[in-house]
Parts: structure tokens; sequence; C-alpha cells
């Protein structure tokens, strides 16, 4: 074998193995020290250039179909990524199935009846098996999703770290505990968010999500009736009456960014200044009394650019919460089930 050879499988090893022998090096802002998993994650955007380099190809030809059938799909894909790190880390946890040892998370508040998109997960991890069999992990192929499913829509890109390995644990309480609910205070959600290792301009930018995708008449319901919320604008308030009675109806549906549902831009932000902010979470970021939100989502409605920036940055630090890497964890085979 040629010496050209014979360093390019030494790189191709290096690649495809985790290594943590540069702690300090890599994406690790967003781990936690003492939780047993690293907090230098060694993750690198070239984790599969030699192991699987079709895999980002291979993922965005199976959301472009998917997208293309479900628009919403993408806002759904975006939000599992974020259901997925919050709890216990990016490591795949939210895709387990029930089974005799596992107590899936997709039973828990914040994601029964509510998250989706796992066949189109199931979809992309059937083709990356039969291209790169064992390779690429369930965790990595959520981070992927979520960053084609931004780009699919019209927003940011960024370069994406990767080599996240699979949890074999789920857990159910950890997810009850740890999403924050639409309800929240501006107090709490910079409360769910610092504990996360994320602070308020993660939290301003990230809920910029909600620029894409819809929220059930349950999750707003509360602002409606009894005492009406006095920051919701008179003509918008009336129209979610309509849509979200005070008895029944939980399950209808209305858009987070009417105007553009579909397109990721800074509307969310607008609206938020119009008092249209659908969520009591998406309004407290303007309403509450913490004054770097409130100037967050002024600049953000003024300047798309920044929001892209800030955005695509708070992305790379979601997406590096608590990776298992090295030997933890493992490659799935299956996203729904351990090996
Ligand atoms: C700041 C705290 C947050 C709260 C309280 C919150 C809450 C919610 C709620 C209640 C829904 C509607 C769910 C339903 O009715 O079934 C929703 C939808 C959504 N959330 Fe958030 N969210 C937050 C942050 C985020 C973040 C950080 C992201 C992603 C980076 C995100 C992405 C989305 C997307 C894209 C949707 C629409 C999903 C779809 O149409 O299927 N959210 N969120």
């Amino acid at each position: 074998m040629s010496s050209i050879k014979i360093s390019l499988l030494v790189i191709a090893f290096l690649a495809a193995t985790p290594s943590q022998a540069h702690p300090g090096l890599g994406f690790g802002w967003g781990g936690h020290p003492g939780n047993g998993r690293s907090p230098f994650a060694a993750l690198s955007p070239d984790f599969y250039q030699f192991s699987c380099p079709q895999a980002n190809d291979i993922v965005m030809s199976v959301l472009e179909k998917a997208i293309a059938k479900d628009p919403r799909m993408a806002a759904s894909l975006l939000r599992l990524h974020f259901h997925d790190c919050f709890v216990q880390g990016c490591d795949a946890s939210i895709l387990l199935d029930d089974s005799a040892t596992i107590t899936s998370e997709k039973n828990s508040g914040p994601n029964k009846n509510s998250v989706r998109g796992f066949e189109v997960i199931d979809e992309i991890k059937s083709k990356l098996e039969e291209a790169c069999p064992g390779t690429v992990s369930c965790a990595d192929i959520l981070a992927l999703a979520a960053r084609g499913s931004t780009v699919l829509r019209g927003g940011p890109s960024w370069e994406l770290p990767l080599g996240r390995r699979d949890s074999t644990t789920a857990s159910l309480s950890g997810s009850n505990r740890n999403i924050p609910p639409p309800n929240s205070t501006i107090g709490n959600l910079v409360t769910f968010f610092k504990r996360q290792g994320l602070d308020e301009v993660d939290l301003v930018a990230l809920s910029g999500a909600h620029t894409i995708g819809v929220a059930r008449c349950v999750t707003f319901k509360q602002r409606l009736y009894n005492q009406p919320d006095e920051t919701l604008e008179k003509s918008f308030y009336f129209g979610l009456k309509t849509v979200c009675p005070q008895s029944g109806g939980d399950n209808n549906i209305s858009p987070l960014d009417f105007p553009s549902p579909t397109t990721f831009d800074n509307s969310y932000f607008n609206l938020i200044l119009w008092g249209k902010g659908l969520l009591n979470s998406d309004q407290v970021l303007l309403s509450g009394t913490v004054k770097e939100t409130q100037q967050l989502v002024k600049q953000y409605a003024q300047d798309n650019t920044l929001f892209y920036n800030h955005f695509a940055k708070s992305m790379i630090k979601m997406g590096n919460i608590s990776p298992l890497t090295g030997s933890n964890g493992q490659v799935r085979k299956n996203c729904r089930r351990v090996n």
C-alpha cells in the first residue's frame, strides 16, 4: 500500500473515531461538567468526512420530499432537536419508543399529541444505514434535520459540529421537568435555558424558531378566557377566540407566525411588537421584566441578518448540550430502539 493511501487511512480512522484527546478544542461549551458526560465533546463538522461523506446529501434529499409533501414538517423536525437536547442532552433519547426497558419521552406533557416527524427520521436513518451501516447516529440525524429544515424554509445555514452518539436510556421525568411550558413567565424561561447553559440571547434567538409551524389551541387558551391577556392586540385576540373556543377545540391549530407560517424570517419578532405573539412565552420576551430580551426582540424585528446570525450560533450551542461521545452511548441501528 502506498504511503499516501496509508496516511489517508489514518486520517479516515482519526476522523471516524471520536477523539477526546484535545479537550478545549472543538465545541464543548454547552456541556455540563459533573454529569458523567464530557464537557469538552469533540464534535467536529468533518466527523463523517471519510466514514459517510454523503450523510448530509441523504438527509437533504429525504427532507426535500417530506417538506414538499407537508410544509409543516420543517417546523416539526426543528422542534424535535430542541426537545431532544433539553432532556439529558442531544442524544436522540426522544426517539426511543416504549419497551421493556424504556419509558418513552414521547408520552411526556410537552410531547404527547404534539411532537411529530418520527417517520421522516426513520426514513433518513434507513437510507443512511444502507449507505454507511452503523455510522451516523440518530442524534446527529436530528441535528442535521434541524439545520436542513431551517435552510429549506429560507433560513440561515451553519457549520454543524457532528459526532454525537445515541443514548441507551430515555427520561420521561426529565422531559416533563426540562422543557419550558408555554405559559412560562420570562423568569421561568431564563431559568429553563440557564439550566442548559443557554443565556438570554439564546432564549430570544431560538424562540425565533416560532417563525414556522403551529400551536394547538390548548397551548394558548388560557390567554383568551377568564382574565384575557392584556398584551394581546384586540383583533388578533378576537380572531384567536374563533379558532380556540372556551370549551373543546383543544387540538385546533393556529400558526405561530400567521403572516408567513412556512418562511423562516424575522416576522415573528415584528408580531411580538404588535401584540400578536401566539404563546405567552413568545409575548413575554417583550412584555416581561428582562431588559435584555426586550431589546433583542426589537433588534431582531429590525435586523433579519442579526437574527439569522444569532440563531445559527445559538443552534450550535444548543446542539452541543451534553453530547455522548467517545465510547459513551452507541450508534443505534434503528432510532426507535437501543441496539
Ligand atoms: C422558549 C421556550 C419555548 C416554549 C415555551 C415553546 C413552546 C412551544 C409550544 C407550546 C408549541 C406548540 C406545540 C403544540 O401545540 O403541539 C411550540 C411549537 C414549536 N416550537 Fe417551541 N417553544 C419554545 C422554544 C422553542 C425552541 C428553542 C425551538 C427550536 C429551536 C422551538 C421550535 C418550535 C417549532 C418549530 C414549533 C412548531 C412545531 C410544529 O408545527 O410541528 N421552540 N413550541
